[in-house]
């Protein structure tokens, strides 16, 4: 029997900053516990001074989730501390601004193997027991570039989100009979220090301006959508790629 929504366990990946972050308290108010997941313990701090500041129960998972033996280290500790993960939201991902003839072999699979790889992997290792429990949330990460072009990242990233796309139907098919749900999202540019790292705050006002709710999204917005993607509202929900975006991309 599924666990009641008050009482389920979330792993976010990537979770020391941004959206990430952002995701974890979001579902840890609404009841979560929370694993949460980036390089290293040090990175993690100021999200988990966050979730002990509101009182919510929270674990630190750190590791490189493009290693298997690191996401199987991950896995250990969740299973061990939290008793399983019900809500898996695959966050992490890095991007460049390099132009195509710019990206070296290395940069390409770095790019690739923290969206792809570390999707892959994360989800291979959760969804089983996801399917034994008959209840499971998987929320990958993709963006607008998974639908359209990356404003401001490289071809290695747009590929990397249309990826995240392709990956979200196929096992969301496959685990439909199952209870399990996997749905993305595809978030627009929103304010975290990805994006401050990649443009200026010039540039990042220039592209406010040409969307059609003019100002760049929220980390907090796209946990809110997340948050119902996991919720048991969301449970006739599977396979679908979810925009939010301030209009930047009406399709
Ligand atoms: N900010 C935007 O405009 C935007 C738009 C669309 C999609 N996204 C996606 O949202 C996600 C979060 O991005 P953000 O903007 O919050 O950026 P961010 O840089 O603040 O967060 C990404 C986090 O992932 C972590 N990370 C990187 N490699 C990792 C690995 N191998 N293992 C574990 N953690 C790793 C980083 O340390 C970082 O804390 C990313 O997948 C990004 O591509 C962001």
């Amino acid at each position: 029997m599924s666990s009641s929504e008050s009482e389920r366990t979330a792993l976010i990946t990537g979770a020391a900053s941004g959206i990430g972050q952002a995701t974890a308290v979001r579902l840890a108010r609404d009841g979560c516990s929370v694993a949460v997941n980036d390089l290293n313990e040090d990175s993690l701090d100021a999200t988990l001074r966050i979730l002990n500041g509101i009182g919510a129960r929270a674990l630190a998972a750190p590791g490189d989730i493009t290693d298997s033996d690191q996401v199987a280290s991950i896995y250990e500790l969740c299973t061990a501390e939290l008793n399983g993960v019900d809500i898996l939201v695959n966050n992490a991902g890095v991007l460049t601004p390099n132009t195509f003839l710019e990206i070296s072999e290395e940069e390409w699979d770095w790019v690739m193997d923290v969206s792809v790889k570390g999707t892959f992997l994360c989800t291979r290792a959760f969804i089983g027991d996801m399917a034994t429990r008959g209840w499971g949330r998987i929320i990958n990460m993709s963006s607008t570039a998974g639908k359209n072009v990356s404003t401001i990242g490289g071809a290695h990233y747009t590929t990397a989100k249309t990826a995240i796309i392709g990956i979200t139907r196929a096992v969301a098919n496959e685990f439909a009979s199952l209870g399990v749900t996997v749905n993305a999202v595809c978030p627009g540019l929103f304010d975290t220090d990805m994006m401050r790292r990649t443009i200026d705050a010039e540039q990042a006002a220039r592209y406010a301006q040409s969307f059609p709710i003019s100002r760049l999204g929220q980390p907090e917005e796209v946990a809110d959508l997340i948050a119902f993607l996991a919720s048991d509202s969301a449970s006739y929900v599977t396979g679908a790629a979810f925009d939010i975006n301030g209009g930047d991309l009406m399709v």
